[in-house]
């Protein structure tokens, strides 16, 4: 039977970073998946994940199963770190789920499953899994404008005109709370009022990717957009990854959040999203979760953990501060200062495929094909070699 199976093509993000593995070259720099490096390029522990690992081998005693939503102090915990006090707790439900990628396919299931005729629009650019996540999961996906033709700044125009003339009502529209993915552009405050004012007014509900807490202005900051979002939306749905700012990668943990009109309607989903984790994966993985919780439920811990994130988020920063400062010192063909604009740790370098290409074949430098680049991964030792390849192919 499998004769007739053709090999699906690599990922256009992981698959890089198989490609990077198997090229021998000595110099050689990843810039295509979204880790996060130090100064000397490792992606380090953090040390406040440590202590709670220390912690918990000291004091976990069963590796019995997690009830399928997860544990209840994460839940309440991850709740709180997510959504604030934006919405009381009664309208809310929280699901521990593996990875933001985990959180966000369980959404997709449930949207499939129980609003099958909702569209659901996603950014161009956007996430090239979301694409086909929720469209693996059988939804229609559409999609609004959100770059400018010269790829540096929000199509704002253009971004409200098809959501507010193109979208029916029980439409669902998918946004990045902060640090866009994959170009580092957000919303301003006063665009995020318009998008959420004509959200409500025409019914839509967002679906809202939160997987960059922290890494755009801070941890409390960054939720602002869901804020402005439930002052007009009465229903949303949240995916929140902990990969980055826990720097928990491989643990795969994140949170689902449900904010519905009441308590009533908050549990109904809660049940459906409890039905679909149950036929995918039964039950949440531990240790990542037991991780973030332990951090989380100790102020001493997580001061130590929001310093850190503080320290990731301000080595980015200035990575783009020296990427900028370095690429106009080797050329004037093109402005790259439109990088200190954005946030997160990518950016759109506006390089065409071609130019990609040449980057990866002749210089061993990573991007991904839109011409993203993971700002995070950029370092004292790399940065030299990484303008003098990008100013050659320009
Ligand atoms: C990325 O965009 O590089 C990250 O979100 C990692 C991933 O799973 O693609």
């Amino acid at each position: 039977m499998f004769e007739v199976i053709q090999t699906a093509p690599p990922d256009s993000i992981l698959g890089l970073n198989d490609a990077f593995q198997r090229d021998t070259r000595q110099q050689k720099i990843n810039l295509s998946v979204g880790v996060y490096k130090d100064a000397a390029g490792r992606t380090p522990i953090l040390k406040s994940v440590k202590e709670a690992e220390r912690r918990l081998l000291e004091r976990e005693t069963t590796k019995t199963y997690l009830p399928i939503e997860g544990s209840g102090e994460f839940r309440d915990l991850t709740r709180n770190l997510v959504l604030g006090g934006i919405v009381s707790s009664d309208r809310v439900e929280n699901l521990q789920s593996p990875g933001g990628t985990g959180g966000l396919r369980i959404l997709a299931d449930f949207l499939a499953k129980h609003l099958p005729h909702s569209r659901v629009w996603v950014s161009v650019p956007t996430w090239d899994n979301h694409t086909s996540l929720f469209g693996g999961a059988g939804l229609q996906v559409e999609s609004y404008p959100y770059l400018s033709a010269d790829k540096t700044t929000l199509d704002f125009n253009r971004m409200i005109n098809t959501l507010s003339e193109e979208t029916k009502t029980g439409d669902v529209v998918l946004l990045h709370a902060c640090c866009h993915n994959p170009t580092g552009v957000d919303p301003a405050e006063s665009q995020w009022e318009t998008i959420a004012r004509i959200m409500g007014e025409r019914g839509l509900l967002p679906v809202v990717d939160f997987a960059y807490q922290g890494f755009g202005v801070d941890l409390d900051a960054d939720r602002r957009g869901i804020e402005i979002l439930a002052q007009h939306c009465p229903e949303m749905l949240i995916a929140s990854s902990f990969s980055k700012n826990f720097g928990l990668y491989s643990e795969r943990v994140g949170a689902v959040s449900v904010v519905a009109a009441d308590q009533e309607a908050a549990q109904a989903v809660f049940s459906q999203l409890k039905r679909c984790i149950r036929t995918n994966y039964s039950n949440p993985p531990r240790h990542g979760g037991s991780i973030v919780q332990t951090v989380l439920a100790d102020a001493a811990l997580q001061s130590e953990w929001r310093n850190e994130v503080t320290e990731m988020r301000k080595r980015i920063a200035a990575m783009r501060k020296d990427f900028v400062d370095q690429m106009a010192s080797r050329q004037s063909k093109r402005d790259f200062s439109f990088l200190l604009r954005q946030k997160g740790m990518f950016s759109f370098s506006g390089l065409t495929p071609l130019q990609v290409d040449r980057l990866r074949s002749e210089f061993g430098v990573y991007i991904v094909g839109s011409g993203r680049i993971n700002v995070a991964g950029i370092t004292a030792e790399n940065i030299q070699l990484l303008c003098d390849a990008i100013t050659a192919v320009l």
